[in-house]
């Protein structure tokens, strides 16, 4: 089948990092069709892809973990591969509530995998986490560094890695490629589609936007004694398009191989959170007011990606550079001063 006609199946189609690969796949000329249960998504989210593409993908609202509705998914449609994003990834509610977290992620995948397996479908892209490496030591993290996550959440994505290693091991046909997100930040350019946190945002980027659009008074640094140049926590934020690029390029590697593969997603360069905050500034003139509190607890001073891997393998190098996502998160918080709500 040629990749103009493939169609893919993208669960969790309509969140955050799923509705960017949506356009990614149209613009390579992919065919995606959603399956989201809207549990952490907005139907908007649909319209807005077609805003930005021309194209209104096929959505099937129901849950990956509902077998004889997937069944009927699989039935309709002829899927090349699937891209696997539904699930749950606050790392804080993972600790309070650990078994949602685990039946969600775990299990919701468990019946997904069960339900392609039936249908025959054997190409698969799992969305995973930097989290599985826990507070990796060796800076950049590269794929062989050690998968050790420190909560829930992490364990709950490097349990699905450890289902998919064992299905490839047992099952030859599979090919599956297996993404380790750093930090996804950033909109589309149009500023059709973003991220839409529920209620008080737990990360850095959200937080500051809505900071500068005035629906958040002051941005809490959590901590300025780790063992960084300013002191601040140093991440590797990615632009969530040139992430969704790399969903691309894995699916298009996947689609010609067996067996399976883990990469890194990130651009192997830090960015302390002082730095996001004047960068921030600059793009958006607006000031951002902050004030430095204790570290929050769990959170690690330094993590970036070694990139090499995802390029040597995919030909995937993130374009896409700090400004660029500032401006294109605030362009999507200008837009969208309450999110998909209220429109
Ligand atoms: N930070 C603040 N104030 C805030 C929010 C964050 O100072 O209000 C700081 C954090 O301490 C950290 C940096 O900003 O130094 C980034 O924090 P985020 O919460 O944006 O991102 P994390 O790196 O903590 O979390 C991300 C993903 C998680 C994933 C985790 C581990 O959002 O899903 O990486 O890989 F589990």
């Amino acid at each position: 089948m040629s990749s103009e006609t493939a169609q893919i199946l993208v669960t969790g189609g309509a969140g955050y990092i799923g509705s960017h690969t949506c356009v990614a796949l149209i613009q390579a000329g992919f065919t995606p069709v959603i399956v989201d249960n809207f549990s952490n998504s907005h139907p908007l989210a649909i319209a807005r892809i077609e805003a930005i593409t021309g194209i209104r993908p096929q959505l099937h609202e129901c849950d990956i973990a509902d077998e004889d509705a997937m069944r009927q998914v699989l039935r309709n449609h002829e899927f090349a591969a699937a891209i696997h994003f539904a699930g749950v990834k606050a790392v804080g509610r993972s600790v309070s509530e650990p078994l949602e977290t685990y039946r969600q992620n775990v299990t919701g995948s468990l019946s997904l995998l069960q339900s392609l397996n039936e249908g025959g479908i054997t190409r698969l892209i799992f969305s995973s986490s930097a989290t599985v490496y826990g507070g990796a030591e060796q800076m950049p993290i590269s794929e062989t560094a050690r998968v050790q996550p420190t909560n829930p959440y992490g364990h709950s994505k490097a349990m699905v890695e450890q289902i998919l290693h064992d299905l490839a091991a047992a099952e030859p046909d599979w090919g599956i490629g297996v993404l380790r997100y750093f930090n996804p930040v950033g909109a589309h350019k149009s500023g059709e589609i973003g991220e839409d946190p529920q209620g008080i945002p737990d990360n850095l980027f959200p937080y500051v936007s809505q900071v500068a659009i005035g629906r958040r008074e002051k941005l809490q640094v959590f901590g300025n004694d780790y063992n960084t140049p300013d002191g601040t926590g140093v991440r590797d934020y990615i632009h969530v398009m040139d992430l969704a690029e790399g969903h691309v390029a894995a699916l298009q590697a996947c689609l010609q191989s067996q067996g399976l593969f883990a990469v890194n997603l990130g651009t192997g360069q830090g960015s302390s959170v002082l730095e996001i905050i004047k960068a921030f500034e600059q793009t958006s003139g607006q000031s951002i007011p902050f004030e430095i509190i204790a570290r929050r607890p769990g959170d690690v001073g330094t993590s970036f990606a070694d990139p090499s891997k995802a390029k040597e393998l995919l030909g995937f190098e993130a374009q896409r550079d700090l400004t660029q996502m500032c401006q294109d998160s605030w362009n999507w918080q200008q837009r969208n001063p309450t999110g998909y709500s209220n429109h």
